[in-house]
């Protein structure tokens, strides 16, 4: 899966959707996630998350950078994303608790990231709510064919996330880090039609 690198390391960072013909909630929301734009009033609470060093090693970002250069990564997200990157807020009980993204530039296939930016509530579920409706979003507004991602081998939590959602193992992707380990991406995917058959 993609991780964002955060400003010093790797590139930056709506709602809709139907599955399989069944009624979901308004569009884009999955349970208690929804997912909607990110704002200027987001700015704060997104530079907050780089404060705790293990989410910061996790996820990949640089640690020791100034709050006003992660303020000044997360408004230039928010204000002039590049065109490749789509990246929505996920909510939970009216807090930005995470994003998810959907990137790419080929019309019917999206990489998606995601990071859920408060390490207290890791598994609680909200990763994985957050990406099934990025998954209802993508399928549905957007009419993507096919979402893949990848995840690094060590990185447990994201591997199982993918795999309990029903995404396809394609293959290996490149070797990098997490968290001072060598490891190896795992590359998943999933079709539109995939999507709606999963239960
Ligand atoms: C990966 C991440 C998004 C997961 O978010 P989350 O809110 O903890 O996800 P969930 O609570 O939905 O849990 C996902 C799965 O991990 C499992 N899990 C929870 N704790 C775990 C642990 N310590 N070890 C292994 N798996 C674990 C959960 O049981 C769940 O699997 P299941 O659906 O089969 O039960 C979050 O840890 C994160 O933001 N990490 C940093 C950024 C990152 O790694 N992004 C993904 C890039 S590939």
């Amino acid at each position: 899966m993609d991780v964002d690198r955060g400003p010093a390391r790797r590139r930056p960072g709506a709602d809709g959707g139907a599955r399989g013909g069944r009624a979901l909630p308004a569009a884009g929301v999955t349970s208690s996630v929804h997912l909607r734009p990110l704002t200027l009033d987001d700015v704060p609470v997104l530079a907050s998350w780089a404060e705790d060093v293990e989410l910061c090693r996790a996820a990949g970002w640089s640690t020791g950078l100034p709050r006003e250069r992660h303020l000044a990564f997360w408004r230039g997200v928010v204000d002039a994303p590049p065109p490749e990157l789509l990246r929505l807020g996920a909510v939970s009980g009216g807090t930005l608790v995470g994003y998810v993204d959907l990137h790419g530039l080929e019309p019917a296939r999206r990489e998606l990231g995601l990071l859920v930016g408060v390490r207290a509530r890791w598994g609680d579920g909200l990763g994985g709510r957050a990406v099934a409706a990025a998954l209802d979003h993508g399928f549905g507004a957007l009419g993507l064919a096919e979402v893949w991602a990848e995840a690094l081998d060590a990185n447990r939590r994201s591997v199982r996330l993918l795999q309990s959602l029903g995404m396809r193992e394609t293959g290996r992707g490149g070797e990098d880090e997490f968290l001072g380990r060598p490891s190896s991406y795992r590359q998943f995917t999933m079709t539109s039609s995939e999507w709606r058959r999963s239960p």
